[in-house]
């Protein structure tokens, strides 16, 4: 565990050093704009998705600096997705990552427009050439194309539509595996994905990454509707009980708390064994899996 924690902390500084430089504010106009982006930003966060983009970059190369451009676009993206989702009209939460929540903080619309930039800023980072000038142009069009599928209607804004609109309404499986999927999955398998394309990965590695991700990114949000019910709000920085309370379409809620424990092993060993082809130098990817299944927060 130690040595994945010190990974992950690794792939947060590279990150942060990289957004600290580019989230600069123009215009005595937009100060409070970029301060509330810095604000989500920099408030700590696990950085999952970071992790695994240089996790999988690492299987090819061990020069992260290259992709860290796909690193902190994504992690910004996934910012916004947090910041939205805790909105009034969406799951209506005063906290997240320990701190009130961007909306709590700088009213609703700023929050809104915060997200939006962020949204934005995801892709302006990718597209940049002057921020990654060593990754050939079709790589990073395909990059950029992975994230536009997995940000929108086809994935995780499908995902969070679909949760929103199954509030209060029985769930089915396939209705909470499609939520789970979109909202939360298809971003996660698109950081797996960023570190394989950036790296160089030929079609069959990319493949078994996608579905390593898509796994590990399916276990990941089950493992968060456990943490709603078992955890407390101190320990993860955002409210707890509300999956419950806001009658969510959630694993738990069609499984059983048991059930949906089982659930996240089954997803994880599936995750896992997409990689056996990698051999020894899957090692941190596999380490990533199980902090998924056995983290506290
Ligand atoms: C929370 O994501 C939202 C989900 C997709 C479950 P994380 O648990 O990765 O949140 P941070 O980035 O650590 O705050
Ligand atoms: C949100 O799922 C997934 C996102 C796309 C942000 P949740 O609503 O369960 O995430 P938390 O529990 O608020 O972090
Ligand atoms: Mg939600
Ligand atoms: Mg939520
Ligand atoms: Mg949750």
């Amino acid at each position: 565990m130690n040595n994945i924690l010190s990974f992950f902390q690794e792939s947060s500084e590279r990150v942060e050093h990289f957004l600290d430089n580019r989230l600069i504010n123009s215009s005595v106009f937009t100060a409070k704009l970029n301060e509330g982006m810095r604000y989500s930003l920099f408030a700590g966060g696990k950085r999952l998705r970071p992790a695994l983009v240089y996790a999988s970059y690492g299987l090819f190369s061990d020069d992260y600096d290259y992709v860290t451009p796909f690193a902190a676009a994504i992690e910004v993206l996934h910012t916004y997705s947090l910041i939205h989702d805790d909105l009034p009209a969406m799951d209506n939460d005063d906290m997240r990552r320990g701190k009130p929540s961007n909306h709590v903080a700088f009213g609703e619309a700023e929050a809104i427009l915060a997200g939006d930039a962020l949204l934005t800023k995801a892709f302006e980072i990718m597209s940049d050439y002057t921020c990654a000038p060593n990754i050939p142009a079709d790589i990073r069009v395909k990059a950029i194309y992975k994230l536009a599928l997995a940000a929108g209607d086809l994935g995780m804004v499908g995902g969070q539509f679909a949760d929103i609109n199954a509030e209060g309404k029985k769930p089915t499986v396939e209705l909470v595996e499609y939520i789970h999927k979109n909202k939360t999955s298809a971003l996660i398998e698109c950081a797996v994905y960023l570190g394989a394309v950036a790296g160089g990965a030929n079609d069959k590695q990319l493949e078994n990454l996608i579905s390593f991700g898509k796994y590990a990114g399916l276990a990941f949000q089950v493992v968060d509707d456990i943490l709603d019910i078992t955890s407390s709000s101190d320990v993860l920085g955002k409210n707890v009980q509300k999956d419950i309370n806001s009658h969510k379409a959630t694993y738990p809620a069609v499984y059983s708390l048991e059930g949906a424990k089982s659930k996240a092993e089954q997803y994880i060993h599936k995750a896992c064994r997409s990689l056996d082809s990698f051999g020894d130098k899957a090692e941190t990817l596999l380490s990533i899996a199980k902090f998924i299944t056995e983290r506290k927060s």
